[in-house]
């Protein structure tokens, strides 16, 4: 098996032309598109998550025009971001999208997604949010146990419905990802049915009155710069599809290869998305199966930055820091994750000075840099942290009982806020401050 590496361009492109930024320096100060960031922090206020629209658009483009070759549908995965603004911008352009919870459904909903847009996946769905899913219509439950098939086969014969069901396989392939927490296709992995067990489980759905098998999938990683690791899933997959057939199973009308597309957030080579493909269609194209494709972090990961004020500079143990109004409430993914995320000054400077960039939670964990060279700042200065748009503010939080800050998107020479910065009484809206004692 060759080992595809991912393109050799770099940041900046992938494949053939220049990848949309977004974001750019005019007169030494950033702006996001049309935008200068200055004016959206004197308005907004920080912390801010500032979205480029037209990076979504370039991604999801991208994407759809590299995999033109095979029939395929793309199902953005919310999880990545599940702002409204984002969903209004991937909806225009006619993508589905990938839900992993009854909230997530609500929101695709609620941003106008049919229920035939939506595919609805996670490896621990309750009762409640499978009837829900089956109610909305959802285009195809991904399951990932045979006693969720039961569950769903008991609920559709309630509903008087039949639901359409895919199985979401661990594949049990190798991948080269950055992190351990965002390997998933590895054997022993929580997510998925163990490669041996999935013919069991296709006869399970094929019998049961009210289920139909009409999909396997796989979802492997995420961060992904190889291609061996969607060859070997879709090879595997492959060798199931032929197994189920001759097993009498007719129904299947999908190949998901779930989401993972690596992005850029320091010199990282991006991927070549026309060999991604080409490795594809020769395998997808033969089986007559329509292509689902669920990517998060490919199409948004790059559009966001997270505008900070630094509050204090200080010195202590040899090391500078400086101390942010944002921290790992608004981004976990360097303590989370060990992740890297560029940080620049939003007025340009020459000068450098090496820091930790820290923010206010109480916890040691409580970091968007550390050890970093970096342009010199001071209190008072804005920051831009780059390449928030996925996993960033979906995984804030209130620690600290921190109000989540604002999100603001940017179309062209106009931004608008699509979601609030909270406010306090948000943090206690749901507070019994007289308690409804019930007997035990
Ligand atoms: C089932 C599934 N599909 C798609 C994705 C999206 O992954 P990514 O953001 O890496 O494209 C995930 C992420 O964890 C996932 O669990």
């Amino acid at each position: 098996m060759p080992q595809v590496w991912y393109g050799v361009h770099g940041r900046g492109t992938v494949g053939e032309g220049v990848l949309t930024s977004g974001f750019s320096r005019v007169d030494g100060t950033l702006s996001c598109e049309g935008v200068s960031l200055e004016r959206i922090a004197e308005e907004v206020g920080t912390p801010a998550y500032v979205y480029s629209s037209s990076v979504v658009r370039d991604r999801y483009q991208r994407l759809d025009a590299a995999l033109a070759n095979i029939p395929h549908r793309i199902h953005y995965t919310l999880k990545a971001n599940s702002n409204r603004g984002i969903l209004a911008v991937l909806h225009e352009l006619g993508a589905g999208v990938d839900v992993v919870s009854g909230g997530e459904l609500f929101r695709a909903k609620r941003a106008g997604f049919a229920g035939s847009d939506i595919l609805f996946g996670g490896v621990g769905k309750s009762q409640a949010e499978l009837k829900e899913a089956l109610q909305a219509g959802v285009r195809m439950i991904n399951v990932e146990s045979a006693s969720e098939v039961r569950m769903i086969n008991d609920i559709a014969g309630e509903l008087g419905l039949v639901a359409p069901i895919g199985i979401r396989v661990n594949p049990e392939v190798t991948v080269d990802s950055s992190h351990k927490y965002i390997k998933t296709g590895e054997k022993g992995a929580k997510f998925g049915v163990p490669f041996d067990e999935v013919p069991g489980v296709a006869m399970l759905v094929a019998v049961l009155p009210n289920t139909r098998l009409i999909a396997l999938d796989m979802h492997i990683g995420s961060q992904l710069f190889r291609l061996d690791g969607y060859v070997d899933g879709t090879n595997r997959l492959l060798e199931l599809i032929a197994q189920i057939g001759e097993a009498g199973i007719s129904t299947l009308e999908y190949l998901d290869i779930g989401g993972g597309l690596g992005v850029a957030y320091d010199d990282e080579k991006s991927p070549d998305l026309d060999a991604f493909a080409a490795a594809l269609a020769e395998r997808v194209t033969p089986t007559g199966l329509t292509m689902l494709m669920e990517p998060g972090r490919f199409i948004v990961g790059n559009c966001g930055v997270l505008l900070t004020r630094v509050l204090y500079r200080k010195h202590s143990g040899g090391r500078d820091f400086l101390v942010t109004d944002a921290g790992m409430t608004e981004l976990i993914r360097p303590s989370h994750y060990d992740a890297y995320h560029r940080i620049e000054r939003v007025r340009a400077t020459e000068s450098r000075m090496t820091a930790d960039v820290v923010g206010p939670v109480c916890e040691s964990g409580d970091f968007l840099a550390l050890d970093r060279t970096m342009d010199e700042a001071g209190p008072g200065d804005l920051l831009a942290v780059y390449d928030v748009g996925a996993y960033g503010y979906v995984m804030a939080s209130n620690y600290n009982s921190r109000p989540r800050g604002v999100e603001v998107l940017v179309d062209g020479d106009r931004f608008a806020i699509t979601n609030e910065r909270e406010r306090y009484e948000d943090l206690v809206r749901l507070e019994q401050a007289d308690p409804q004692w019930r007997d035990g």
